[in-house]
């Protein structure tokens, strides 16, 4: 299946999330950008999203959201992302405004206005746990929720937790628990899409504003994580998201039961997901995606990225 289903895009931009953002703009019908506090602040990671518009030329509307999550205080990470969350490449100036509607109001009219609507998270769950706790029956309306979140194994700001899932655990638990179609692109998942120079060579060689952006992007990105891991290469973590909902056949999947755990003195942001034997297990609650076909998968963002125009 590869149709352009429609998106609305909730991250916390982030090189990822600009990756991702550019994918949706060109393979899915992208509605709507929201943005939340995660990688870094709500200001920077909404003015983020508008600048990968200007680069991408993506008509689309962006609407800024919660600046907290619904407990603790904002957790960030410059250390992956820099301190402006998109450092690396030289960001334009954005020519558009941000709407004036909240994000959580604007994610609730899309939910009743476009059929099929898939919300892509690829931040903190923030906005769309307030979604929720506002209208339940909005899990009624969509498609489902493609998110970038947790893990069935490893963490990556803790041992036992992923950095959107830990920076609001309260919120992943209303997600987690609301009955929705959802879909978990898990770190276990993303680490088996490490992209390196030799597709910083490929984005490069595309000779476009995107091709070029996305290079800059990538390298810093891949600098970061080089630092940490000693591998040249970085997971791709927010487009596994979106590819998830446009092109299902590059992924392997299971049904899982997936908990959060929110009160473990180690474990606070795990998702918890019971492999145990199938007739011990928990009633399924996500489909989680375990095996990506990553040639594919790069040869589909390369593709998406190759359809900007040279000057976007
Ligand atoms: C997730 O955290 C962020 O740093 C990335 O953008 C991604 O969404 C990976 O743990
Ligand atoms: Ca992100």
């Amino acid at each position: 299946m590869s149709q352009r289903p429609p998106i609305l895009l909730d991250c916390d931009p982030g090189h990822d999330d600009a990756f991702a953002m550019l994918l949706a703009g060109a393979t899915a019908n992208l509605i709507a950008v929201t943005t939340v506090s995660g990688n870094v602040g709500l200001a920077s990671t909404t003015r983020n999203a508008n600048v990968v518009r200007e680069v991408g030329a993506l008509d689309v509307p962006i609407y800024a959201g919660a600046a907290r999550p619904l407990a603790g205080e904002p957790l960030h990470a410059p250390d992956i992302h820099g301190d402006s969350g998109l450092d690396g490449p030289t960001l334009p100036t954005p020519s558009r405004e941000i709407e004036a509607t909240p994000a959580v109001e604007a994610i609730l009219r899309y939910t009743r206005e476009v059929d099929g609507l898939w919300l892509v998270p690829t931040g903190p769950l923030t906005n769309i746990a307030h979604a929720l706790r506002v209208d339940p029956t909005l899990v009624d309306r969509i498609a489902g929720i493609s998110l970038m979140g947790g893990s069935r194994t490893f963490g990556n700001t803790t041992p036992a937790a992923e950095f959107n899932i830990l920076a609001d655990p309260e919120a992943a638990h209303v997600v987690f628990s609301s009955g929705a179609n959802i879909i978990m692109a898990g770190l276990d998942l993303t680490h088996q899409f490490r992209l390196g120079w030799d597709e910083i060579d490929a984005f490069r060689a595309l000779n476009s504003k995107v091709g070029v952006f996305a290079a800059d992007l990538l390298t810093f990105f891949m600098e970061r994580y080089e630092a940490r891991s000693g591998m040249p290469s970085a997971p791709m973590h927010d487009p596994c998201a979106v590819m998830a909902v446009t092109h299902p056949e590059l992924f392997e999947t299971e049904r899982l039961n997936v908990s959060v755990e929110r009160y473990g003195e180690h474990t606070r942001g795990m998702t918890l997901c019971d492999t145990r034997e199938l007739h011990h297990r928990q009633e399924a609650n996500a489909t989680v995606l375990t095996r990506i076909d990553r040639e594919a998968a790069f040869n589909h963002l390369l593709g998406a990225l190759t359809s900007y125009t040279a000057e976007a």
